[in-house]
């Protein structure tokens, strides 16, 4: 076996965590939430299947840290009563020995939840909504000083039950044009107080919330930041800003960082690559009004990105160079060719749909070593189906 291979499947310490490898799955929202808003048997049998399957940690994907923070109203958010299930679901993952952390998120202005507690989703600057235009919400409302503490309060309060239930490590999103990317990019903060203009003030939100998720966890755990390393739209975040965002973010305290890139808002395929999510999308959704829209913007928005390995690779070595936290590796690592390159300049590595291509992928490179395929031909399926009533899956095992 190779030394990275050997790295990639021995264990590896993060703020004191000792994880048994270095693969830890990707947040993939699974599209299995509870109709209370959290985890179920579905979600942690399809979560137990990747542990059971040996990596060092899973990753709950998409946790609201409140209602109103969810896209959709089928997905996660964290709230007291959905304590019991928040630890059965850390339970089932540390009985097969994997580390659990979960993904704490703010939609912001992007949203189609029908079920807004406020009047409209609220945002860095007032813009039109074209995901909620369908859903009667086609406007963002600028957030005030105290929308921004009221929703930096949610996120501490979150960070907090999500440790009292058993979680190993949280993992902040600063990215794919969620709330607080929303913030960080020039695109959509047009503010003009002390939240916007200058990167230093359009960081101050999202530093807050990283303070506050500090607070609340302590020194001593795992606090993990997903960013953006371009919006991939023209007046957005570029790759210039972002490393001086990867530094910002380390400097106020996060242990590593998950280099990713695009916007589920503005430009989803460049997160994704491979083959395009529209159809599947327009299959998928139940609005009749959303179905219209998708096949009006989809050319537009859904821009081909052919895929090929490693396709952040570098930006995240940009990162890497840029800051003293660990980096874990995250887009298009499926090969063992490209998981001994991740080894070679990386901590640890994230996987999203080979994982969901073949969950007991760790368990197969250990016995199968140089020889393993994994198969995953980024058709993108899995992707389309996170709106499907079943839940995401790979329409490749069916
Ligand atoms: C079905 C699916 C759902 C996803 N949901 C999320 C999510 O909830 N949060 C997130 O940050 N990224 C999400 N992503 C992006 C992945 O975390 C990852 O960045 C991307 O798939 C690239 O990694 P991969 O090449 O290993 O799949 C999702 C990806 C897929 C395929």
């Amino acid at each position: 076996m190779s030394q990275e291979l050997d790295k990639l499947l021995s264990p590896a310490k993060l703020n004191g965590l000792e994880l048994r490898n270095r693969v830890i799955r990707a947040a993939t929202f699974e599209g299995m939430t509870e109709e209370n808003g959290g985890p179920g048997d579905r979600l942690i049998s399809h979560h137990r299947m990747v542990a059971d399957g040996g990596v060092g940690m899973t990753t709950l994907a998409y946790c609201a840290v409140e209602a109103d923070g969810r896209v959709r109203d089928t997905m996660m958010y964290v709230h007291e009563g959905i304590r019991s299930q928040l630890q059965r679901f850390t339970d089932s993952m540390h009985d097969a020995s994997a580390k659990v952390s979960a993904q704490m998120a703010h939609c912001g202005g992007f949203s189609q939840n029908r079920y807004l507690q406020k009047k409209r989703p609220m945002g860095p600057s007032f813009a039109v909504n074209p995901a909620g235009m369908a859903y009667g919400i086609p406007f963002v409302q600028e957030m005030t000083e105290g929308d921004i503490d009221y929703v930096i309060q949610c996120f501490h309060d979150a960070a907090l039950l999500m440790k009292e239930t058993g979680f190993d490590a949280l993992e902040i999103h600063f990215g794919h044009g969620y709330g607080l990317s929303q913030f960080i990019s020039p695109k959509t903060n047009k503010r003009g107080d002390s939240y916007g203009g200058s990167l230093i003030n359009r960081m101050r939100y999202p530093l807050r919330v990283l303070e506050a998720v500090r607070k609340a966890v302590g020194d001593d755990f795992p606090v993990i930041g997903k960013m953006g390393l371009m919006d991939g739209v023209r007046g957005g975040l570029e790759i210039e800003e972002a490393i001086e965002v990867a530094a910002m973010l380390d400097k106020g305290g996060v242990d590593a960082l998950i280099p990713s890139g695009g916007t589920s808002s503005m430009n989803p395929m460049m997160l994704f690559r491979g083959d395009s999510i529209v159809n599947g999308m327009i299959e998928t959704e139940d609005s009749p009004l959303m179905k219209m829209a998708l096949k009006m913007i989809g050319p537009v928005m859904f821009k081909k990105y052919p895929y090929e390995e490693l396709y952040f690779l570098d930006g995240a070595r940009r990162v890497r160079d840029r800051v003293n936290c660990k980096v874990i590796y995250i887009g298009g690592a499926t090969d063992v060719e490209s998981l001994e390159t991740a080894m070679r300049e990386f901590d640890f590595v994230q996987i999203g749909r080979p994982l969901i291509k073949d969950p007991a992928m760790v368990n197969h490179l250990r016995e199968q070593r140089g020889e393993y395929k994994n198969g995953c031909n980024h058709c993108n399926v899995c992707a389309s189906l996170i709106g499907h009533r079943d839940g995401i899956r790979c329409v490749l095992n069916d």
